[in-house]
């Protein structure tokens, strides 16, 4: 969950994509793919996959979705807002239906799985409903709906990794790309609709993984991010066949030493962590190879032991702590980012001073940050009451963006006056006479273009100044 650094716009729902242009890799049929997508790096991951199985199929995609003949909207669940977000986008999808009947209309991803058919009946224009472990039945789905069907395939799986389909990369750089190193979830945070939509927790193949990097790096790309719901608690265990010693598990510092180990030019980031599965081997493997950026995500969701319990996170104030000072002990350059949840059910006010003492702690580098939302169906809408008034969660969100705009700028102002290596991403947004990219730590960097650098390179930028959310330099290899 990487993206929008040091903004304090949320990272999930208020994302959007869409499908480049992209030829069929199959016998084409002429017909025209449309995908959006929400949520977290999961999903936009997950979209690249889907791409791939209807290019397989014949398929080419498109970035209009008037021209299209099959659109599909990937979501997000996570809070009420997201869900509705995607609602609001499916209204707009209406009127070119109406003008054109034959157009597929499908919802993918987390409210897929968490709707089901229902989606079907509330939004009388969707056609197809997928959950996220079921997109190889894409093609069959859209033939059902072809032969005038509604067409519904939720079932989870816990196998389907996609370990075998090469994503098709949407909207890409060409230098940075995400990598799904597992998928579902088995922890039970209480406010967290994620282990009803995703399923359970299970582990790509290894050398999938690394053939996956490997032919990234080949293609020039030159940063991975290694993506899960709890990549500590990566675990691959390859299958035993007859008559051979079964092969030890794959942890996920072996993992990372095992991306790492690609190439020296290829950067290797990860997400997301979490407190209670971070070890030290992992912290180690991070201080041996220095093409293993130094940040990590570590979501904190509240400072406070007794509401940490409630959120089910099964770790404390005190266990936080110990994590951020190993951190800091053995990766002294590490950034450090979170997210941070406010007006949890029965938070008291002292409760709440404890997630800003905690960000006092720790000075985050970066941090997202939101008002509870009660998701039906998890463990907090069933045992808890949804108690703290919307203004109050609402008031101490306010506090903690706030908290965290100073502690940001902290951050970014330790920066200035060093230099920086920084991987060259392309033009910044504002002017093409200005590189960016980032550095170890995620901040982005803008500096003048210097015609012997492309995009793709590492170099070394002296960060002079910054704004609050960017370092601004200049080149001094
Ligand atoms: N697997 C990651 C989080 C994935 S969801 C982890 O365990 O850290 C991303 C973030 O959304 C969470 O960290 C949490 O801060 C927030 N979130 C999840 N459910 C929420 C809810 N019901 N209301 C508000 N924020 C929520
Ligand atoms: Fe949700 Fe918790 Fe799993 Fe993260 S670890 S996806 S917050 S249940
Ligand atoms: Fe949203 Fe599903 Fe990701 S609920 S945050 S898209 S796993």
């Amino acid at each position: 969950m990487i993206e929008l650094q040091h903004t304090t716009k949320t990272h999930d729902e208020s994302r959007q994509g869409e499908a480049l242009d992209m030829l069929p890799t199959g016998k084409s049929t002429g017909r025209k793919l449309y995908i959006e997508s929400y949520g977290c790096q999961m999903n936009f991951s997950d979209s690249e996959i889907v791409a791939s199985i209807l290019l397989d199929n014949g398929f080419e995609t498109t970035k209009d979705y008037k021209e299209a003949d099959v659109v599909f909207i990937n979501t997000c669940s996570i809070r009420e807002n997201a869900e509705q977000r995607v609602r609001n986008r499916l209204k707009e999808f209406e009127s070119v239906k109406a003008k054109n009947p034959g157009m597929v209309v499908g919802v993918l991803g987390c409210m897929a799985e968490r709707l089901k058919s229902k989606f079907l009946e509330e939004e009388k224009l969707v056609d197809v409903v997928v959950g996220p472990d079921a997109y190889r039945d894409l093609p069959n789905l859209i033939d059902k709906v072809d032969d005038g069907n509604k067409a519904v395939n939720v079932l989870l799986s816990r196998e389907e990794t996609y370990a075998d389909i090469s994503p098709v990369r949407l909207n890409s750089n060409g230098i940075s790309a995400f990598i799904s190193i597992m998928r579902g979830c088995d922890n039970m945070c209480s406010f967290c609709v994620v282990p009803f939509t995703r399923g359970r927790e299970r582990s790509r193949d290894c050398h999938s993984i690394v053939k996956e990097a490997q032919d990234l790096f080949n293609a020039g790309y030159r940063e991975v991010t290694l993506l899960g719901q709890n990549v500590d608690s990566y675990k691959y265990t390859k299958p035993a066949t007859e008559g051979e010693t079964p092969a030890p598990p794959v942890n996920f510092a072996q993992l990372l030493a095992m991306v790492a180990e690609v190439s020296p030019e290829l950067r290797v980031r990860f997400s997301t962590s979490h407190p209670k599965d971070i070890t030290d081997e992992v912290l180690h493997t991070m201080a041996r190879y220095e093409n293993i950026c130094k940040y990590i995500h570590l979501p904190v969701q509240s400072g406070n032991s007794r509401v940490l319990e409630l959120m089910n996170r099964t770790y404390d104030r005190e266990w936080y702590m110990d994590r951020v000072n190993a951190i800091r002990r053995i990766i002294p350059t590490c950034g450090i980012s979170t997210d941070v949840i406010t007006g949890f059910c029965t938070e008291t006010e002292e409760e709440h001073q404890e997630t800003l003492s905690m960000m006092d702690y720790v000075k985050y580098d970066f941090a997202y940050m939101f008002a509870y939302s009660e998701r039906p169906g998890t463990l907090a809408a069933k045992r808890y009451e949804d108690d703290v008034p919307e203004d109050v969660k609402k008031r101490r969100l306010t506090e903690v963006v706030n908290k965290q705009q100073e502690h940001s700028l902290y951050r970014l102002q330790n920066f200035v006056g060093n230099v920086q290596k920084v991987l060259i991403e392309g033009f910044s947004k504002r002017s093409d006479q200005d590189y960016c990219g980032r550095n170890d730590q995620n901040t982005m960097v803008v500096f003048p273009v210097d015609e012997r650098f492309k995009p793709g390179q590492y170099v070394h930028v002296l960060a002079e100044r910054c704004t609050s959310a960017t370092l601004i330099g200049r080149i001094v290899d």
